[in-house]
């Protein structure tokens, strides 16, 4: 079964899901913004285990447990910096996601909260971003992943009328052309 996309505003430490994505750095050492959240939220354990993992380059994932969250797992996944697009951000952001949902379903994760991927620190335009995350989320339900609830966790009011505007009206023109 398909799973159910939704979009909330939340702070995204406090969701009781299987697990949340963390907008993080390539050091996985912690930093700012979500990142700065979830390891604080986490306890000190979290970086205990980040420091093991060696690093994650950027489009990839990387799946440590939650800790102190409410959450089983964190998925710490590092999206692209900004730089006017023409720099492979498009299809970096698409990997994030991608394989984030890959890590979880084979994780057993029923349920998973994203935060909007690069759009703080990183600067990334949160429609172009949003149109990708919701792309790739539709793109990856078609597969059997075991996966029954995708919820974009937004922080701003102004990010969740992105997504509920796209979760509204993308559904009949699912056209982003994005390279694999
Ligand atoms: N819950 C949900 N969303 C949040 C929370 C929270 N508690 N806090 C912030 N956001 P950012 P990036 C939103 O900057 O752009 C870090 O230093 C925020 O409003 O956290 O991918 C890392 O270590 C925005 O919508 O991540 C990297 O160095 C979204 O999360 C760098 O920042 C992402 O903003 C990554 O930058």
């Amino acid at each position: 079964m398909s799973p159910s996309l939704r979009a909330l505003q939340a702070n995204i430490t406090t969701l009781p899901v299987d697990a949340i994505v963390n907008a993080a750095n390539s050091s996985l050492l912690g930093g700012g913004g979500v990142d700065g959240a979830i390891h604080r939220a986490a306890g000190p354990e979290l970086l205990n285990q980040c420091r093991l993992l060696g690093g994650c380059k950027t489009g990839d994932a990387k799946l440590t447990m939650g800790y102190q969250l409410p959450a089983k797992f964190v998925i710490h996944t590092v999206g692209p910096v900004w730089r006017g697009g023409q720099e492979g951000e498009p299809e970096l952001l698409a990997s994030c996601y991608r394989l984030s949902l890959r890590l979880a379903s084979s994780n057993g994760v029923r349920t998973i909260a994203f935060p909007c991927i690069s759009t703080g620190i990183y600067g990334y335009p949160v429609e172009l971003a949003a149109e990708i995350a919701l792309h790739i989320a539709r793109e990856e339900s078609t597969r059997d992943t075991g996966i029954e609830e995708i919820l974009f966790c937004c922080f701003s009011a102004r990010d969740l009328k992105v997504y509920t505007r796209l979760l509204e009206t993308s559904k009949s023109a699912p056209t982003l052309s994005l390279a694999h």
